[in-house]
């Protein structure tokens, strides 16, 4: 059985955590394409050639220990605009996706460009406000020492040049569903994407 489910939206949007919890349910894998460009932006830090560190990507950068900092997110969408870096990464992608036993996706161009036939698209939104407070807190909370501004910027400044780009901009799918997690906890966010996949599974 494959089952895809694509989950796309800004960031810090609750796309992960969406993701996590909804792969966790169904008993399906989960991948956070997000790291795959934080980590070859990770490497360009270290002065790598970026189309070299993607097409290089090996399991253990995705591990490393600063992957979520504002900085390596600015490297990470730097990178992301370049069309060889997303070339370099998309058939390991489309393979996940397809893995028997079902997969989540959640990244940008999930819905749009991975997966256009993906059973189900979730296109995942929050306000500026609610998203950098909600990164704040998760930053802060693994030790990283950055303000709320700091946060703020990086978070406007990426979905800036994610939306603008040529190459697979952040978009949402023509065919996905809008789950706006604002006012939502991450229980009834959950509860809520559960019940898309329900609807499309039952009928
Ligand atoms: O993957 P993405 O960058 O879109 O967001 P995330 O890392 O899943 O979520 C960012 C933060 O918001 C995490 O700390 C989540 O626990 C939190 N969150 C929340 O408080 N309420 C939600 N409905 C969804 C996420
Ligand atoms: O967790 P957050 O939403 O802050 O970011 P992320 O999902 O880890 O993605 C980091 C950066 O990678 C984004 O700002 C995009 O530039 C890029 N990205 C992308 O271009 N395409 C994807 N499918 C996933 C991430």
């Amino acid at each position: 059985m494959t089952f895809t489910i694509a989950i796309d939206g800004p960031a810090a949007a609750g796309k992960g955590t969406v993701g996590r919890l909804l792969a966790a349910h169904f008993g399906f894998a989960h991948l956070d394409t997000g790291l795959l460009y934080r980590a070859t932006g990770r490497r360009t830090l270290d002065g790598l050639d970026a189309v070299e560190a993607a097409q290089n990507l090996k399991a253990e950068d995705l591990k490393a220990p600063d992957l979520r900092t504002p900085e390596v997110g600015q490297a990470a969408s730097r990178v992301a605009a370049i069309p060889e870096v997303r070339q370099a990464l998309i058939d390991f992608q489309r393979a996940f996706a397809r893995r028997s036993g079902g997969a989540v996706l959640d990244g940008r161009d999930i819905g749009t460009i991975i997966c256009p036939d993906a059973e189900v698209k979730l296109y995942v939104t929050a306000t500026d406000d609610v998203r950098a407070a909600r990164r704040l807190a998760e930053l802060t909370g693994s030790g990283h020492d950055v303000s709320y501004d700091d946060v703020l910027q990086d978070l406007r400044l990426r979905d800036a040049r994610d939306s603008a780009r040529a190459s697979a901009p952040l978009a949402a799918a023509k065919d996905a569903i809008l789950l706006d997690t604002s006012t939502l906890t991450i229980e009834q966010a959950v509860a809520t994407a559960i019940a898309e996949v329900e609807r499309v599974r039952g009928g």
